[in-house]
């Protein structure tokens, strides 16, 4: 994105998480005015709870755009898109800019099904809109994978990873607040396509430690849908740091294992 000065002014949802908090690092040097949705008080945020919708009307005026990285892990992900639309449709309908998982129409986990409702609340909303999904961050996985290399053997599912940089991701989002409505964007994945026996290797080796690992075969239908590659998109590869890099410059992202996220 060119460092242009721009004269908008964005609210970021989950501005203090790992992908908003890049969102805002993104779009602040580039001359935006942005709010940073938080639940809790703290310097340079705007207080506001999308479950109960405390803080929210205000948080929305005025507000050109909207980024909505907030989630719920625990089932309430529509719900706090609808109190955000129901906020955004009382102010001046500003662009809201909501991001999704490649594969959430694909993979049957809870929290994939509860995504998939919430693009179709945006899509259904009347409001201008735009639904960005990623693959899954480098950060989940090198915690989805480090873990188990703690073991002698690890064990490892039989599929594959395109891991996306959430530097990558905020890029992309940050190009979405600032231009027009997209409705569904292309989806957006990491540079690679490995396997998860090519990622464990790679965090064990980044961690020093050399295990033997084990691909392994997992039932059900879930990691049925993850083996078909149902997560992925090998035709869009526009991030650009690989989870090689992502290892080498480790720095806390403040990435944690999120339930159902995976
Ligand atoms: N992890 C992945 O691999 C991946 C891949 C593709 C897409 N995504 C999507 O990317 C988005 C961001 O994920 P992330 O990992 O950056 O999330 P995260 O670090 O867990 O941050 C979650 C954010 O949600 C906010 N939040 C939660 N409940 C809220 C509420 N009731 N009201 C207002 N804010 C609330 C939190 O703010 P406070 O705690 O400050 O209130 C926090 O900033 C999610 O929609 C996720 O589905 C993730």
């Amino acid at each position: 994105m060119a460092p242009e000065v721009v004269d908008v002014r964005i609210l970021v949802t989950g501005g203090t998480g790992q992908l908003g908090s890049a969102v805002v690092a993104r779009l602040r040097p580039a001359g935006a005015e942005v709010r940073v949705l938080s639940r809790r008080a703290a310097p340079d945020v705007v207080r506001g709870d999308l479950r109960t919708g405390r803080g929210i009307d205000s948080a929305v005026a005025g507000v050109d755009a909207v980024v909505h990285c907030a989630t719920d892990y625990f089932g309430r992900e529509a719900q706090l898109a609808r109190t955000l639309i129901e906020a955004a449709r009382w102010a001046s309908a500003p662009h809201l800019v909501y991001v999704s998982i490649v594969g959430v129409d694909r993979v049957p986990l809870g929290y994939y099904r509860a995504k998939h409702e919430t693009e179709e609340l945006f899509a259904g909303s009347g409001l201008p809109y735009t639904i960005q999904r990623a693959t899954q961050f480098h950060g989940l996985v090198r915690a989805l994978l480090a873990g188990a290399s703690r073991l002698p053997v690890v064990p490892v599912p039989r599929i594959s990873f395109q891991p996306v940089d959430v530097r990558d991701v905020a890029r992309r989002l940050a190009e979405h607040a600032l231009d027009d409505p997209a409705g569904r964007a292309p989806d957006f994945g990491g540079p690679e396509i490995l396997t998860a026996t090519e990622l464990a290797q790679a965090v064990g080796e980044a961690a020093g430690r050399h295990r033997r690992i084990v691909p392994l075969k997992v039932p059900g239908e879930t990691f049925r849908a993850y083996a078909d590659g149902g997560h992925l998109t090998p035709e869009h590869r526009e991030g650009e740091i690989t989870f090689r890099d992502y290892l080498a410059g480790r720095v806390d992202h403040g990435e944690r294992d999120h339930p159902g996220d995976s």
